[in-house]
């Protein structure tokens, strides 16, 4: 595995950006979660890219509910793949969280390994992770599909946290938990090797600006972290409508030695039918987007 650059440790100031100290990743989020306006990560909300957003208040007693900062102290200089956004949270989806975190959530705050079996109340449920499940419609979907996965969903943003909550109540399901928080602190720090059955990142923030690509969260890097977690055999799954975004993802998972093309012809996948509809790939489509899907396996 190469050294991670972007997705370094933070006790070195020399690599990353810093956007923010404690606080910088708090309740975020359009409520609607589009990409209408002019965006620096594509998806809209507008907040510069290099800005440090104002700490946010604690919504939560401790352990309640989503922390506003949950790793962000001590792991605090690297680059994030994510904006950060305010939303409003609708009483829905506080009431969701106030019932339900206790139960189903969880802070990514990087101090302590995650035993998957006790977090899903079976040692021997399959686990897939998904990194940005948005407002978690698609998520929910999926795991009421497939009963027998386990769905460990992570995302920084608020309100959708507690709309997959809600959904996941709403369905009776038992095999969705929610991480409030970075993916690579939940990669680097929190999941232990071999523990993971599959990986899914649908429609990532797309950053389009040349000087953001960095923040793109498929890179070598990236792929590095997640081969660690990642079982022989996993699936990991991609998509994206952003057609220069799609060529990275498919250059460097083919260029890594981890991962295997499942596609005979080396290129992009047929959309599998297990996938819904994502809120972004809908808006995406009706932007006239072609969507790619892309299936690679842990070696
Ligand atoms: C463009 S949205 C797509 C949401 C959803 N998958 C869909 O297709 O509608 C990307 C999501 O990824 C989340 N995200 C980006 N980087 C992340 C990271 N490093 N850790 C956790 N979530 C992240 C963002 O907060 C956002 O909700």
């Amino acid at each position: 595995m190469s050294e991670s650059k972007n997705f370094h440790r933070s006790d070195d100031p020399a690599h990353g950006l810093r956007e923010g100290g404690p606080g910088a990743v708090g309740p975020a989020g359009a409520p609607g979660h589009d990409r209408d306006s002019e965006p620096d990560s594509g998806r809209g909300s507008g907040q510069d890219a290099g800005r440090a957003s104002r700490p946010m208040a604690r919504m939560f007693p401790p352990g309640a509910g989503p922390s506003p900062d949950p790793a962000g102290s001590h792991h605090e200089r690297r680059i994030r793949s994510f904006q950060p956004r305010r939303s409003r949270v609708t009483k829905g989806q506080r009431a969701a969280l106030e019932r339900l975190w206790p139960r189903w959530g969880f802070d990514v705050d990087g101090l302590r390994k995650l035993d998957l079996g006790e977090l899903f109340g079976d040692p021997d449920l399959p686990v897939v992770l998904e990194i940005g499940f948005g407002m978690g419609e698609a998520t929910a979907r999926m795991a009421a599909a497939d009963p027998d996965t386990g769905i460990l969903a992570v995302d920084v943003h608020t309100p959708g946290q507690g709309n997959l909550l809600r959904l996941a109540d709403e369905k009776g399901l038992d095999n969705v938990r929610v991480g409030n928080g970075d993916a690579i602190i939940l990669l680097r720090e929190m999941l232990v090797p071999d523990s993971l059955s599959g990986l899914r990142i649908y429609f990532p923030d797309p950053w389009p600006k040349a000087r953001h690509h960095k923040r793109r969260l498929i890179q070598p890097e990236f792929l590095d972290l997640a081969a660690g977690p990642l079982r022989s055999g996993a699936l990991v799954h991609c998509a994206t409508d952003w057609e220069d975004y799609a060529e990275q993802m498919l250059e460097v998972f083919t260029a890594h030695p981890e991962y295997e093309n499942t596609q005979p012809d080396g290129g992009f996948a047929p959309r599998p039918a297990n996938r819904p509809l994502t809120r972004f790939e809908g808006q995406g489509l009706d932007k006239g987007h072609a969507v790619r899907d892309l299936l690679f396996r842990r070696r």
